[in-house]
């Protein structure tokens, strides 16, 4: 037990984290010289890797996560909030200079559009990892590989010396979007090291360089264990060893609709909840997708107590 009550963390989360602005009703899209509105919004935790550590803590999964913001009026938001989750912050770095990273969302039914301001999260590297301070979790999740422009090159060396400390550690991997859409092929000698890869159809498309999903699934199923492939309200598509899944969502017409930002993220949580939990793949997949399928139906990715209890009472878990 730690001195603040929150037990070692069970998974540890490296990646990024921000403000994630959220506003939605939106009528079109912005345009020059014009003022659009929005019908709401909201301020909340944001950055794949702050909304994969809330709500796999907020599953029942002691989590904690490295990753850099400012001591500043959204850097104190986030703690708050993280720790308002069941979060563990104590292997965050912290640093009086800069700007907490912030993500502006237009989120709209048939998707989003997004605009970051992300510097400490870009200048993030391998000196802010203090191994010593890592307790001995099970699983590692790293988010957001294309965002993190200074530990880009240290992935390989960082699982290394994190397998050399416990060899049965697990790692799952979400890259997410290339803004520089270059989608570079060194990507491939981090496939290997790793366990379970999460992406969503444009990043496998992209990132396997093949024309349809059944073909980027092959290719990458031959370097990681499981693949899984996130197809927005159309399910989501998996190879696991030599099995392959497809799910759906229940709710096509998308009733109840509200934003979308982080569904992706709240999709890994899930399945990272029933793999630590040893539920098996069929029952992983299935708490993922329902995951983030009621996280449509609320503003941000974490979402309010309301939605986890649904998911408590869908899945009669925890
Ligand atoms: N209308 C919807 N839009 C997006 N995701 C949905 C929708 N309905 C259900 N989902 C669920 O959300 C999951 C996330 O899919 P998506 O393809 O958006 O991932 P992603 O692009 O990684 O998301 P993120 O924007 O969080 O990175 C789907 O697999 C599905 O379970
Ligand atoms: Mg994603």
């Amino acid at each position: 037990m730690k001195i603040d009550g929150i037990q070692s963390a069970d998974c540890l989360v490296i990646g990024d984290l921000n403000i994630d602005l959220v506003l939605n009703g939106l009528r079109g899209l912005p345009e020059l010289d014009k003022e659009i509105l929005a019908q709401n919004y909201s301020v909340v935790i944001g950055g794949s890797g702050g909304v994969f550590t809330a709500v796999l803590s907020r599953l029942g999964v002691v989590t904690s996560i490295i990753s850099k913001i400012s001591n500043d009026f959204f850097g104190s938001f986030l703690i708050k909030e993280l720790k308002k989750n069941g979060a563990d912050v104590s292997n965050l770095v912290i640093i009086d200079s800069g700007e907490t990273g912030i993500t502006i969302n237009l989120s709209y039914e048939k998707g989003k559009s997004q605009i970051s301001s992300v510097k400490l999260i870009k200048s993030f590297n391998k000196s802010d990892i203090i191994f010593d301070k890592i307790e001995n979790p099970r699983h590692i999740h790293f988010s957001s590989y294309y965002m993190m422009d200074g530990l880009k090159k240290d992935y390989l060396e960082i699982i290394k010396k994190l397998k050399q400390r416990n060899s049965k550690l697990t790692f799952s991997f979400d890259t997410n979007d290339d803004p520089t859409d270059t989608w570079g092929k060194e990507i491939y000698e981090i496939f290997r090291v790793i366990d379970i890869l999460f992406l969503n159809r444009k990043e496998a498309l992209k990132i396997s360089r093949q024309p349809s999903l059944d073909r980027a699934l092959a290719r990458l199923g031959s370097y990681v264990e499981n693949v899984i492939l996130k197809l927005g309200k159309e399910g989501y598509l998996a190879k696991c060893g030599s099995k392959t899944y497809r799910g759906y969502c229940k709710n096509l017409k998308n009733e109840y609709f509200q934003d979308s930002t982080g569904a992706g993220d709240n999709f890994d949580a899930g399945f990272i909840y029933g793999f630590l939990n040893g539920f098996g793949i069929v029952k992983s997949l299935s708490i993922a997708n329902y995951v983030a399928e009621k996280s449509i139906e609320y503003m941000g990715g974490v979402g309010p107590e309301e939605k986890f209890n649904k998911i408590k009472k869908n899945f009669k878990i925890f």
